[in-house]
This record gives C-alpha cells, structure tokens and sequence, in this order.
C-alpha cells in the first residue's frame, strides 16, 4: 500500500509540480507542537494529515494566486488551512456512521487507528486548527482576510460541505434525479474546492470579474472531481487509490455511476472540464496552470 502511494506520489509530482514540497513544508511548519498537546490526538492528526493526499485543494489555491502574478508562499497559509479542512473531513466521512471505510490514503483510517471517539476529535482539531492558521500566519490586509475567512467558512457550512454530505447521508438507498445527484456533488464536493480557487484570486487582488470566472471555473472543477471519484469507487485500483474500491455501492449510496452509467458519468466530466478550460482561458492573468490542474482531474486514476 505504502509503495502504491510513493508511486503516486512521483506521479503527480509531474503533473502540478514544485507546489507539492512547498505545500508538504508548509503543512508541518503550522502543525501544533507535539510536545505541548496531549500526545494521542497530535499523533491522531498527524496520522491523517501526512504522507498521503494529492495536495488538489491546496495546489488549486496556489496556481491561482500565482496565475494572478503572486508565489505559493504568499498564499502558503490558506492553501495549507484547505488541506487541514478537506483531511477533517477525509476522517469524517470515513466513521461507520457515514461511510464505514477502513483504508485512507494507503493507511487505516482515523478510527481503525485510535478508535471513533479520537478520531472524531482529530476532525474536529483539524478544522479549527486551520481557521487558527488563517488568522495567525496568513500575511495580508485584514479586509482580504476577512472575505476569505468568510468564503471558507460559508463553503465549509449547510450552505456547502456540510450541506452536501447531509444530503448524501439522507440519499442512501434512495433514488435520485440527475439533478439531486449533481445538487450533492456540487455540495459535498464543490464547495470547497471552488473556495480553495476563489480565495487564491482574491488573496491575489485580482479583480471582481476575474474572480468571476476564476469561480465559475472551479464550480466545474469541483463537479468533475466528485463524478471521477464516483468512478474511480467502481473502477479504481485500490492500491493506487489508497482506499477502498466499492464504497458506494456497499453504502448503497447513489453516485454518478447508478444515476448515470459510467459512460455517461465520464461525458459529463469531460464536458465540465472543457467548460472549466474555456472559462480560464479568459481571465487576464496566466491561465496556463490552472488549464494543467484541469487537465488532471479527468484523466487522474487516483
Ligand atoms: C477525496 O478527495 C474525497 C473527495 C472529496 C472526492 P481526494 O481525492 O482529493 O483525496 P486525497 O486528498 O488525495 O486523499
Ligand atoms: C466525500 O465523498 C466528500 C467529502 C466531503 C469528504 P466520498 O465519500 O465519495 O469520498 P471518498 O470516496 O470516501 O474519498
Ligand atoms: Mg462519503
Ligand atoms: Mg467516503
Ligand atoms: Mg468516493
């Protein structure tokens, strides 16, 4: 398993580059110290949050901000509170009340690990600890720190993530409509990665209508990366994935692939990354890397 995610991650090293050391740095620089917490849940946090994990939301904040002429380490502290919030959530969604998964990241999960009652508190630690991140480390005006303070949050609440995974939980074993599925996805899925871009833009100073597009390219993002993962559930390779293929399907949770057919799944998300490229090409930054990053969400096998 360990092997599995070495190669993986040598894999994207190539696709989105550089930004991974930055963002592994990063990640341990604003870690609680260990020795002043009480030791099992740093341990619990750490376990999750380290060695593992594509690093997409984070590097999605930092591509944006640099399109927009800024480096990775003046946004370093937000992109990093990203990677923070979506692992509470990893360590969430995996418990035996919502998805009973034992496999995260080539690794047993939070709770196959230090039990429930610590892993529950590992999530919650790792979301408060990035809104700490935000507002002791990020360098900028208070004004811009407040609306990104205010995205994340907004994305991360009922009328995002939490939203979404709610009505993911209330769909097992039901029938959805297309547009049920996708209202989820987007929810659960695209919410935050949608924040993860939109607040590279604004930490950035580009303007309104590039933050605009900056968006609405994401919100396709996010969409795809949700129908992919459904995919990737049915047809991945666990090795690779570093976690357990047929979750959805055990869960008896409606996904991309029993609402769509797999064919079907995979022509949305083309067409959601071809908008999302078309979107991009038009802001007066670079787009070059968020164009990359796109590229890599449609075709990634893991
Ligand atoms: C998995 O996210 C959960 C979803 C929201 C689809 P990732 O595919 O980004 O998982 P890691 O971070 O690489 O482990
Ligand atoms: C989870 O979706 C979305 C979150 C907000 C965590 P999934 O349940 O499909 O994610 P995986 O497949 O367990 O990574
Ligand atoms: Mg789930
Ligand atoms: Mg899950
Ligand atoms: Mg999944």
């Amino acid at each position: 398993m360990i092997l599995g995610w070495k190669v993986t991650k040598l894999k994207i090293n190539n696709l989105y580059g550089e930004n991974l050391d930055l963002i592994e740095k990063g990640l341990k620089e604003y870690f609680p110290k260990k020795n002043k917490y009480p030791e099992t849940i740093i341990k619990a946090m750490s376990h999750s949050l380290f060695n593992g994990g594509k690093r997409f939301r984070p590097s999605l904040t930092i591509l944006t901000a640099k399109s927009f002429g800024k480096t990775g380490n003046d946004v370093l502290p937000i992109a990093c509170s990203f990677e923070y919030i979506h692992t509470y959530s990893l360590i969430h969604d995996d418990l035996p009340a919502i998805d009973n998964d034992k496999m995260r990241r080539g690794k047993p999960t939070c709770h196959i690990k230090f039990g429930e009652d610590i892993a529950i508190l590992a999530g919650d630690g790792l979301f408060a600890e990035a809104f700490y991140i935000l507002s002791t480390k990020q360098k900028c005006e208070a004004k811009i720190l407040i609306k990104v303070i205010s995205e994340i949050s907004e994305a991360t609440s009922v009328r995002g993530m939490v939203g979404g995974q709610t009505l993911d939980v209330l769909a097992t074993k039901k029938k959805l409509s297309p547009d049920e599925l996708l209202l989820i996805h987007r929810k659960k899925t695209g919410s935050l990665i949608t924040a993860a871009a939109k607040c590279g833009a604004i930490v950035a100073g580009a303007d309104e209508k590039d933050i605009q597009k900056v968006t609405d390219y994401a919100r396709h993002i996010g969409l795809a990366f949700q129908i992919i993962d459904d995919i990737l559930d049915l047809k991945g390779d666990e090795e690779f994935l570093g976690k357990p293929v047929g979750s959805d399907l055990r869960n008896k949770k409606p996904s991309a692939v029993s609402v769509f057919g797999i064919k079907k799944a995979k022509t949305i998300a083309d067409s959601e990354i071809e908008k999302a490229k078309e979107i991009i090409k038009k802001i007066s930054g670079n787009p070059e890397g968020l164009i990359k990053i796109a590229d890599f969400v449609n075709k990634r096998t893991y």
